[in-house]
């Protein structure tokens, strides 16, 4: 009878990584790709492969399978075949430990040739030493190692846990536009152009915030959804055109009841998906704190070194550095490292220029001689009882090497700050936890401008404190918001707060952030006639989760855990995007090219 399909008589029945000794004697038919093929004395092994990982299969000559055998010769590194075979197990001392399936192995009786393959250019293995940019244009021969499809086979069991988290805490699976109008998260849009209304655009949301909020507003209670998001940013390892977001929304609860619901999803996804089970309550750290003792305010707490103040024990001494720094409403914080020894000058030499690349001035240190005595450049400026006070405060010992930063605030807390994480991967100072998992609570929620205006931390719809409402015109940095972050390993996974579900409020904010009545109206008019409509109050959250797969699965960069990411430079190198159109396709929108990217880019 002729074949009615491509595999023949052939249907699978296992994947090739899980065959094991229990299925020793069964017939199986397993189909992949050809791994790789070895010739041993006529015997021919094949390393067969499919997503789920890599069997042996045999073709032996003497095995009554004459055709499979002489077909085996014409098999290459990545053809696709089906073998029909029994399964043995292998002689004691052929068999591989190293192999989830070396115990056993498939001898072949019926070969099907499926298809031919090009040669790859790189080997289809977990190490392979060919750049970024060779595996983007090669995205399918990259996707077909098998650490990437580990990787984006642990995203599918997040994305299920996630689903499953959502759904027992009773929120509602509610999808949004994906052709919508700009929503301010403080990123650039990307349009659309609108064919039908030629000159005007859709946004692409930067997140569906406007979306859930309305949702809210309408009655649908708590809301969720694995929610594509577009923002026209530069991109960096952990940032992406477009990304994707465990979204939520609930109604009627306020900061501890979001926290609860975050704490339960993320816990379980860690116990799902790797089985890990984390420590539970979920430390919360003011932000304030984190950022005062880490110089972050997503701080990796493994890490066991800490900013110190000494902006009071310097105040008038005479290293005019320090001194004017806090004479002018700056700071000056040290952070000591302990058993620094291995701290050669030439390393500090180079943490100073690395300091002055990220905005310092420069970078003092003092280095405790093992009689006590201080090495630094700048110890001639320091009386005994200013060094003796710093020695008490930042509890210096012999070994110690204690790095200083005196600038405005923001300046010495993101100098030192990297350079905490920068020394504790390099000294190896972390502690021995994998998983280092907090809430950032407290923020402000506003924050000053270079040019001296106010602008908002996070975004325009979150609700201050409701104890700091009366402080909104008199004091507004001091108004703390109902923000909070989650932090992974000093990532941000996530960030949400509760929202302004008064109008009355949320036009304050938006006349404190510079717009008059009728601008808000104009800008965000839908938003605030929805708050008068009967809002209840409400608040959510957003989770990264390409950014919570990368931190899972040990990836180094978004692009792991995305099947086609865009580069660096905003570019999909495989799929050729973004590309020319049609001139009749722009004739059709109205839309005319000025200017046009060099050939080439
Ligand atoms: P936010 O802008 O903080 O909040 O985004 C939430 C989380 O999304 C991830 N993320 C990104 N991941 C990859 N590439 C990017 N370009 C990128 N930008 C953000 C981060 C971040 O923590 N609407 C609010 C959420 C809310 O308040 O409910 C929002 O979008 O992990
Ligand atoms: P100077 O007096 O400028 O030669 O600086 C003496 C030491 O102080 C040098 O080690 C500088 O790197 C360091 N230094 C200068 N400005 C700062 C600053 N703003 N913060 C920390 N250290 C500084």
């Amino acid at each position: 009878m002729k074949a009615l399909d491509p595999l023949g008589k052939l249907r699978r029945t296992h994947y090739c990584g899980s065959l094991r000794a229990e299925h020793v004697g069964q017939e199986i038919v397993l189909c992949g790709w050809v791994h790789r093929r070895r010739d041993h004395g006529g015997v021919i092994f094949v390393d067969l492969r499919d997503r789920s990982g890599v069997a042996q299969v045999v073709f032996r000559p003497d095995s009554g399978a004459t055709d499979a055998h002489a077909r085996a010769h014409e098999l290459r590194s990545e053809y696709v075949i089906a073998v029909r075979g029994e399964l043995v197990r292998r002689e004691d001392d052929a068999s591989n430990p190293n192999m989830a399936t070396g115990e056993v192995e498939l001898t072949v009786r019926d070969l099907r040739l499926l298809n031919t393959a090009t040669t790859p250019p790189f080997p289809v293995e977990d190490e392979v030493e060919v750049d970024d940019a060779v595996r983007m244009r090669n995205r399918i021969h990259d996707l077909r190692r098998p650490v990437m499809q580990q990787r984006l086979m642990l995203r599918d069991r997040l994305n299920r846990s996630l689903r499953a988290s959502c759904t027992d805490l009773e929120l509602l699976e509610i999808e949004t536009p994906m052709l919508a109008r700009a929503t301010p998260e403080g990123a650039r849009d990307f349009l659309v152009p609108s064919r039908a209304y030629p000159g005007q655009f859709y946004a692409l949301p930067q997140s569906p915030q406007i979306m859930k909020q309305l949702l809210m507003v309408a009655g649908y209670d708590g809301y969720f959804q694995i929610a594509r998001c577009f923002r026209d940013e530069d991109q960096r390892a952990d940032r992406q055109l477009e990304f994707t977001q465990l979204d939520l929304e609930m109604s009627f609860v306020g900061e501890d009841e979001v926290l609860a619901a975050l704490e339960k999803i993320t816990a379980r996804a860690f116990a799902d998906v790797l089985g890990v089970e984390l420590p539970r309550p979920f430390p919360r750290l003011a932000f304030d704190e984190a950022v005062g003792r880490y110089g972050s305010d997503k701080p990796d707490t493994r890490i066991a070194l800490e900013l110190v103040d000494l902006s009071s024990v310097v105040a008038g001494c005479g290293f005019k550095v320090f001194a004017d720094a806090v004479a002018q409403g700056g700071v000056v914080k040290g952070l000591p490292v302990p058993d620094a020894r291995d701290l050669g000058r030439r390393d500090i030499d180079r943490l100073g220029e690395q300091a002055q690349a990220w905005g310092a001035r420069g970078l003092a240190w003092v280095r405790v001689q093992d009689d006590g005595s201080w090495q630094s450049p700048i110890a001639k400026f320091l009386s005994e009882e200013v060094r003796a006070e710093i020695t008490r405060a930042a509890g210096l010992e012999p070994g110690h090497v204690i790095l200083f930063g005196a600038d405005r605030p923001d300046v010495v807390h993101e100098v030192l700050g990297r350079l905490r994480l920068d020394l504790g991967a390099r000294l190896g100072r972390a502690e021995p936890r994998d998983w280092d998992v907090l809430f950032v609570v407290g923020f402000p929620i506003f924050e000053r401008t270079d040019d001296g205006s106010l602008t908002y931390m996070h975004m325009p719809f979150v609700a201050p404190v409701e104890d700091d409402i009366a402080l909104l015109e008199t004091d507004p940095l001091a108004v703390r918001a109902t923000h909070y972050d989650l932090v992974i390993n000093g990532t941000e996974i996530g960030s949400g707060s509760l929202r302004n579900h008064r109008a009355d409020v949320q036009l304050r904010i938006l006349e404190l952030l510079g717009y008059d009545e009728a601008t808000a109206r104009e800008r965000f008019g839908f938003m605030l006639d929805a708050l008068d409509t009967g809002a209840p109050p409400h608040g959510g959250f957003a989770f990264g989760l390409d950014r919570l797969a990368m931190l899972m699965s040990g990836g180094e960069s978004l692009r792991d855990v995305i099947a086609f990411p865009k580069t660096q430079r905003a570019q999909d190198p495989f799929l050729q995007a973004p590309g020319a159109v049609d001139p009749g396709q722009l004739r059709e929108l109205g839309l005319r090219v000025r200017r046009q990217a060099p050939e080439g880019e």
